[in-house]
């Protein structure tokens, strides 16, 4: 189990090896996912966006690639993360477009009530507290903001239940679960979905 343990540990965090190697396959592992999730988003046009826990940084691509007029920050709280996020997005960070801060949910160092649209892929597992995590989010967002989570377990599949056990401080949420934490953070208008055939779920809500 050890190495085993370590490796699969590098998703909430990657450090060291180990951390490379989870990170070099994070971005196309959750590509599929992450569409289906970006495919729930409302039509809006944000001027200003951030991805949270942004991994390997394809997301705030895609974030890029969707919105062509967006000011993109990608954040996360490990170093080998935020050096991969931005050599993905190389171009767009000297184009000035884009932004890859290293920085934790539990307490945002950006800009109060200055984006329009915040999205969380596969990491809030890894939170140190729904609640108190989204609350951050919220007071980041704008008047209006949407946030958008999207997991690719829905708290009660097997699999993800089974690397709950292993990976220290992950816990698997369902839909439910995090609308309650989202309500209680002050969002309103949450609505989330579930994949028809896989374990996936996005919720989204609005500040
Ligand atoms: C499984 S990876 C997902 C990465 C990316 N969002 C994706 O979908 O490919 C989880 C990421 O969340 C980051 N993360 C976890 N907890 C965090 C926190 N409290 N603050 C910032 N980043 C966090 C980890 O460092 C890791 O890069």
């Amino acid at each position: 189990m050890g190495l085993f343990k370590d490796y699969v540990s590098q998703t909430r965090k990657p450090e060291g090896f180990l951390g490379k190697m989870m990170l070099s396959g994070m971005n196309s592992g959750h590509a599929k996912m992450a569409d289906w999730g970006f495919a729930h988003l409302p039509k809006i046009t944000p001027a200003k966006a951030v991805d949270l826990g942004c991994g390997g940084g394809r997301n705030a691509g895609e974030l890029l690639k969707m919105y062509p007029k967006a000011q993109v920050t990608a954040i996360d709280y490990s170093d080998l993360s935020v050096a991969k996020a931005k050599e993905y997005n190389k171009k767009m960070i000297e184009a000035g477009r884009c932004a890859v801060q290293q920085g934790d949910v539990s307490n945002l160092k950006l800009p109060r009530e200055s984006f329009d649209l915040a999205t969380a892929f596969e990491t809030v597992y890894f939170w140190p507290g729904l609640e108190k995590c989204f609350a951050q989010v919220a007071g980041v967002l704008k008047p209006g903001g949407i946030f958008m989570i999207c997991n690719e377990s829905d708290g009660t599949d097997a699999t993800s239940l089974k690397f709950e056990k292993i990976i220290d401080g992950m816990r698997n949420y369902t839909a439910e679960q995090i609308e309650e934490a989202l309500k209680k953070a002050g969002f309103s208008e949450v609505l989330s979905d579930h994949h028809p055939s896989k374990p996936w779920i996005t919720v989204i809500a609005r500040k």
